[in-house]
C-alpha cells in the first residue's frame, strides 16, 4: 500500500504579533493563505521506519534534518503514540517549499505525514484529533491541514476558514540561506519592547479579501515580523524594492522570512514580474492561492 499526500506552503497576508506570553510563544492574529507551492509526502508499508527527503537542485539538502528530529519523524511518533501502535512505514518527502523560508514547509510536511500515515495505518483519526496533534507539532501545522485562507489566533494554531473567492497571484523569491524562526522572534522582542498584549487585528486584510481587488489587498498586507527579518537580513529590503520596481503591487517578507513574496495584478503580471526578477535572482517561483490543505493525491 502506498499513499501520497500533498500539502501547501503558506503566506501570512496579515501577521500581527503581541508581547511574548508566559510560555514564551507570541500571541498572533494572522491571516494565512495556502499557495500552490507544495511538498509531497509518500508513505508505504514497511517492517521498520525509514525517512528519505529529496529536494530540487536549487535547495540546500543539508538544511533539512533527516535523523530523528525531522517534523515527519515527530508526526509519525505522535500519531502512532496516540493510537498505541508502532510507527512502521517508509516515508519519502519530495520538497518544493523553500526550507527555513518562512513558508511553513516543515509544517506542510508534518501535516501531510499525519494524513498519509493515518490512511496507511487505517486509523480513521477524527479531524479534531488530527488538528490537536498538528498543534502539538508546530503553530503552523493545523493550517497546513486546513488550507484555503484562514484566520489564525492563539500562537497561530487556532484556525478558522475565512471567505476568499478570488485567485491571487504571487511571485516568491527564496533565499540561499534560511532564517531561524526563534531568532526572528527574539529580534522582534529586542526591537519592540513595548509590543501590545493583543496583536494588531486583521480587519483590513479581511475586508480587502472580500473585494477581490489585488490593489486593495496590496495596500492591506501587514507583517509585524518584517522589521526583525530585515534587521537580521538587510539584503531583503533591497529585494523588496526590486520586486516593486519590477512591477509587483507590493513585496512582503513571508512570515519570519527570508522568502520574499510579491503580489501581482494577474497571472500575466506575475509572470512579467518573475521574468524581470529572474535577471537578478536565480530562483523565482510563480504561484497562486488559495489552494487546498493537505490532501491525498494517490492511494493504492
Ligand atoms: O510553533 P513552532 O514550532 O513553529 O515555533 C517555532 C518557534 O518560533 C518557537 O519555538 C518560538 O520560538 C517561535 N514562535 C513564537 N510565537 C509563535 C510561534 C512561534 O515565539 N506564535
Amino acid at each position: 500500500m502506498t499513499v501520497t499526500v500533498r500539502a501547501p506552503a503558506k503566506i501570512n497576508l496579515h501577521l500581527g504579533v503581541g508581547a511574548p506570553r508566559a510560555d514564551g510563544f507570541h500571541p498572533l492574529v494572522t491571516v494565512y493563505q495556502a499557495v500552490g507551492l507544495c511538498d509531497d509526502v509518500t508513505a508505504e508499508s514497511s517492517p521498520g521506519w525509514l525517512l528519505d527527503v529529496t529536494v530540487p537542485d536549487w535547495m540546500d539538502a543539508d538544511a533539512v534534518p533527516v535523523t530523528g528530529d525531522n517534523l515527519v519523524d515527530r508526526a509519525a511518533r505522535l500519531l502512532a503514540g496516540h493510537h498505541g501502535i508502532d510507527a512502521l512505514a517508509s516515508v519519502s518527502v519530495a520538497k518544493a517549499i523553500p526550507v527555513a523560508g518562512g513558508m511553513a514547509g516543515g509544517s506542510a510536511d508534518a501535516a501531510a505525514a499525519l494524513v498519509a500515515l493515518d490512511r496507511l495505518w487505517q486509523l480513521h483519526t477524527s479531524d479534531d484529533d488530527l488538528l490537536a496533534l498538528a498543534a502539538r507539532l508546530g503553530s503552523d501545522v493545523p493550517f497546513a491541514l486546513l488550507g484555503g485562507t484562514a484566520l489564525g489566533t492563539g500562537r497561530g494554531e487556532l484556525v478558522e476558514p475565512v471567505p476568499d473567492q478570488a485567485t491571487w497571484w504571487w511571485v516568491a523569491v527564496p533565499s540561499g540561506e534560511g532564517l531561524s524562526t526563534p531568532a526572528v522572534y527574539r529580534r522582534f522582542d529586542d526591537l519592540t519592547p513595548d509590543a501590545p498584549a493583543e496583536p494588531e487585528g486583521a480587519g483590513a486584510v479581511l475586508l480587502a479579501l472580500s473585494t477581490g481587488d489585488p490593489e486593495i489587498l496590496a495596500g492591506a498586507l501587514h507583517n509585524d515580523l518584517e522589521a526583525a527579518a530585515l534587521d537580521l537580513r538587510p539584503d531583503l529590503g533591497d529585494l523588496l524594492e526590486l520586486g516593486e520596481r519590477c512591477g509587483a503591487l507590493r513585496g512582503l517578507v513571508s512570515g519570519s522570512g527570508p522568502t520574499c513574496v510579491f503580489l501581482a495584478e494577474s497571472a500575466d503580471a506575475a509572470r512579467g514580474v518573475a521574468g524581470r526578477l529572474a535577471e537578478h535572482h536565480e530562483v523565482v517561483l510563480v504561484t497562486n492561492g488559495p489552494v487546498a490543505g493537505a490532501h491525498v493525491v494517490t492511494y493504492g
